[in-house]
């Protein structure tokens, strides 16, 4: 996982790397990383506020008594684009909060557990599932298998740990931006800068950028018209990657938040 704002990655694109990367790592992502992932899961369930969209309540589940379950409530609805979404930390996050989440991912694999996780939990593929696709090819802004109404109008897209993976998060957050309704919140959830990975570590090629700035990350929100009310925080939770000598490097995130205005 990884990148200062201005460094990329050499090769033409990125994307292929990543691709072929995530699809072997599919299997054993939830397992290697476990417990980064719940800490991250209650780190951004804890700031639905900060976030800022207008969630739906959840069931509350000690509440028998005079609970009124969420599908009995009037419903609103709350619609959640997980992008670069692998096998659903963001979604699973705050699925008790929205209504639909919907998952994108470069890697069919990740896609894959993505939505053997969502069957295993009983959801409907209407409330939880994910496609394999790019949003973020520059000469093609709306691809015709991601082009169906139900593509647009989300309240929040998301994406989690995606961003220095791309060749062009700018580009993403303009591609995100235009599929939020106006009043929906772009989040991103990544590294804060730091050194440059070892070359020799197996993802070295998947990485476009080493970390990013508060003034950078603010940067590419308002240059995609979601800047309004930017805000961004680190978080508590530490990123532990192993590399294959056994060494733990440390990455230290943040979640930013902005809203199409
Ligand atoms: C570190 S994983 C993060 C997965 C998940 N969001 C999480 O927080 O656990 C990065 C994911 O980004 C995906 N990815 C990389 N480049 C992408 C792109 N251009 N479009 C869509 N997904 C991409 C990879 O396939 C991988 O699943």
């Amino acid at each position: 996982m990884s990148t200062p704002c201005a460094q990329h990655h050499t090769g033409a694109s990125a994307s292929i790397h990543n691709q072929e990367y995530f699809n072997k790592e599919a299997s054993n992502y939830d397992t290697k990383h476990e417990k980064t992932l719940n800490r991250l899961l209650e780190e951004i369930r804890g700031r639905l506020d900060f976030i800022g969209a207008d969630w739906v309540e959840a069931d509350d589940e000690d509440d028998d008594d005079q609970a009124v379950k969420k599908d009995e409530r009037p419903q609103k609805s709350v619609r959640l684009l997980d992008y670069a979404c692998g096998t659903g930390l963001v979604s699973r996050a705050l699925a008790p909060y929205t209504t639909q989440c919907v998952g994108i991912d470069l890697s069919e694999n990740m896609v894959a557990t993505y939505n053997t996780r969502a069957e295993n939990q009983g959801l409907a593929a209407s409330e939880m599932h994910a496609y394999q696709g790019n949003l973020c090819v520059p000469d093609d802004p709306n691809p015709a298998a991601f082009a169906s109404p139900e593509f647009f109008n989300f309240d929040v897209a998301a994406v989690g740990l995606g961003f220095h993976h791309f060749d062009d998060p700018s580009l993403a957050a303009r591609r995100l931006a235009e599929r939020l309704n106006t009043g929906g919140v772009l989040m991103i959830v990544d590294f804060m800068p730091h050194g440059t990975p070892d070359a020799s570590h197996p993802a070295a090629h998947t990485i476009t950028h080493h970390g990013f700035s508060k003034d950078h990350i603010r940067r590419i929100f308002e240059e995609a018209g979601v800047g309004r009310d930017f805000a961004l925080e680190e978080m508590a939770v530490v990123f532990h990657i192993e590399k294959e000598n056994g060494a733990v490097v440390r990455r230290n995130l943040f979640i930013a938040r902005g809203t199409k205005a």
